[in-house]
């Protein structure tokens, strides 16, 4: 396992065939493990902290405003104890036309998890969201695993 308060955040992702999300991440040039996109994948196993970082579908309509929202295979991932339990802070990426579904899947995962929502962004972000995340997510990172390491 890497060293906590000296590493930068480790961000676990999911992204479909679209590929948006996986172009944020990759713009933000951090560590980095994809949650596969079948079921016929290997399971992504985690055994470290990590920020997740996921897009939101669904639609914001047709099943009640939630259902759908989160990715499956991002819920699959979370089911996994194992998994859930390394789970520090949570990324959402949408689209606004979405309106009040924008960036759902983010909300949800936060209250589940019992995680803070960090950054909502669009598709697969602009230079700002970049340098917003990358200034921004270090320094938390940081000062969480620090906060963490006291009340163990
Ligand atoms: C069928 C469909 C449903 C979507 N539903 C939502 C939504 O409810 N809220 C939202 O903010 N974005 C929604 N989006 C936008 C996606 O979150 C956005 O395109 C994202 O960048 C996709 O990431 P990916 O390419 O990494 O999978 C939806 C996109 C599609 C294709």
């Amino acid at each position: 396992m890497r060293s906590l308060a000296t590493s930068a955040p480790l961000l676990v992702y999911f992204s479909s065939v679209s590929g948006n999300t996986a172009r944020f991440v990759e713009k933000l040039g951090l560590p980095a493990r994809r949650i596969p996109l079948y079921r016929a994948d290997e399971p992504l196993v985690i055994d470290e902290p990590f920020v997740l970082v996921t897009p939101t579908y669904g639609g914001g309509q047709g099943h009640g405003e939630e259902k759908g929202a989160v990715p499956k295979q991002v819920i699959r991932f979370l089911n996994d104890e194992r998994n859930r339990r390394h789970i520090r802070g949570v990324i959402s990426a949408g689209n606004t036309n979405f309106g009040e579904a924008f960036c759902l899947a983010g909300e949800i995962v936060s209250r589940k998890c019992h995680v803070p929502h960090l950054y909502r962004l669009e598709l697969f972000g602009t230079q700002d969201d970049v340098d917003r995340v990358s200034d921004g997510l270090e320094r938390w990172w940081v000062s969480q695993s620090s906060m963490q390491s006291m009340t163990q």
